[in-house]
């Protein structure tokens, strides 16, 4: 194979109560990008289109991701990569990690498949660390796992893949405003008491066990984080309005997508998620702020071939 083109998901990390460890894939939003070997050895980006990103190799998340493979893989050839990214950075959308993985999988393609899937996470993270510094697993393994993922531990890496029942949509909200990774972990506190620590880790626990039976009412009662959305929902203009709109509109529960700004809904059904788009239009309409909205089931492949 000398050539491919892919799908990279876009990915909503944290899913509430899970900060740092849990993650899921969108189906029907992502980056495209196209990889052709050369023989030169070196990684240029001949193309991006979609986002002002870095052009050296070096500096790009994907570019950073394919040297570090084609050199783990001692491989006699280089590649050429071009970008196409259909949503922005700074979304909370893991726009970082569609790069990352989607070169991660791409690459590992063009090596034989050389690579276990937690092996192009760990590649994949190494590109988190070029666009947020923080070696993050959450967007990535969602976007080479596909689905639903629990980071279950960071070192040694464990990652496990959680069932996705089939009538789970998401409804997403994109405000217009970027805010930076790096930004909103800094607002995180270092330390949290006990009993906050232990109402998500129960969350979290209620929220693997209601995906695992399909048991919609209590993925909902699990989609609650008293961790990160308390300090961060400031940075979100209008988050807790579209919060309401939605559960009222129907949703299983929501919350910020990742560090923000986006927000998540889950929904039972793909009526129930079209109404929770139109009560997010709602709130959002007249706030003078751009925003995009998508309705998508949840991905359950990950990064593939198109
Ligand atoms: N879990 C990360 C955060 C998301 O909330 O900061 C970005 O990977």
């Amino acid at each position: 194979m000398n050539e491919i083109t892919i799908f990279s998901p876009a990915t909503v990390a944290n899913v509430s109560c899970g900060f740092d460890a849990m993650g899921f894939a969108l189906e029907s939003l992502g980056d495209e990008m196209i990889f052709k070997k050369t023989e030169s050895k070196e990684v240029v980006i001949s193309k991006i289109e979609g986002a002002n990103l870095p052009f050296e190799a070096c500096n790009n998340v994907a570019g950073v991701v394919a040297q570090n493979m084609l050199k783990d893989a001692n491989a006699d050839f280089g590649l050429d990569i071009q970008i196409f990214k259909n949503f922005k950075p700074g979304s909370g959308l893991g726009s970082s990690a569609a790069s990352a993985s989607g070169t991660a999988y791409a690459v590992n393609e063009l090596l034989s498949k050389k690579y276990s899937n937690l092996e192009l996470t760990k590649f994949a993270m190494q590109g988190e660390v070029t666009a947020c510094g923080s070696a993050i697993a959450d967007n990535v393994a969602a976007a080479i796992y596909g689905g639903f993922v629990l980071i279950r531990n960071y070192e040694p890496l464990d990652i496990v893949s959680i069932p996705t029942p089939s009538e789970l949509v998401a409804t997403v909200i994109h405000p217009q405003i970027e805010i930076k990774t790096e930004d909103a972990r800094k607002v995180m506190p270092s330390e949290i008491p006990l009993k906050t620590a232990i109402g998500q880790w129960a969350n979290v626990g209620g929220l693997i066990s209601g995906l695992h039976a399909s048991d919609f009412d209590l993925i909902g009662r699990s989609l609650v984080d008293n961790v990160a959305e308390p300090v961060r929902k400031g940075l979100i203009p209008h988050f807790d309005a579209v919060k309401e709109a939605s559960i009222k509109a129907g949703a299983l529960g929501t919350g910020i997508s990742g560090s923000g700004p986006s927000i998540f809904a889950l929904s039972e059904g793909i009526e129930t998620a079209n109404k929770v788009k139109e009560a997010m239009h709602a709130v959002y309409k007249d706030s003078g702020i751009d925003f995009t909205l998508y309705v998508s089931r949840i991905s359950t492949t990950g990064a593939r071939a198109i």
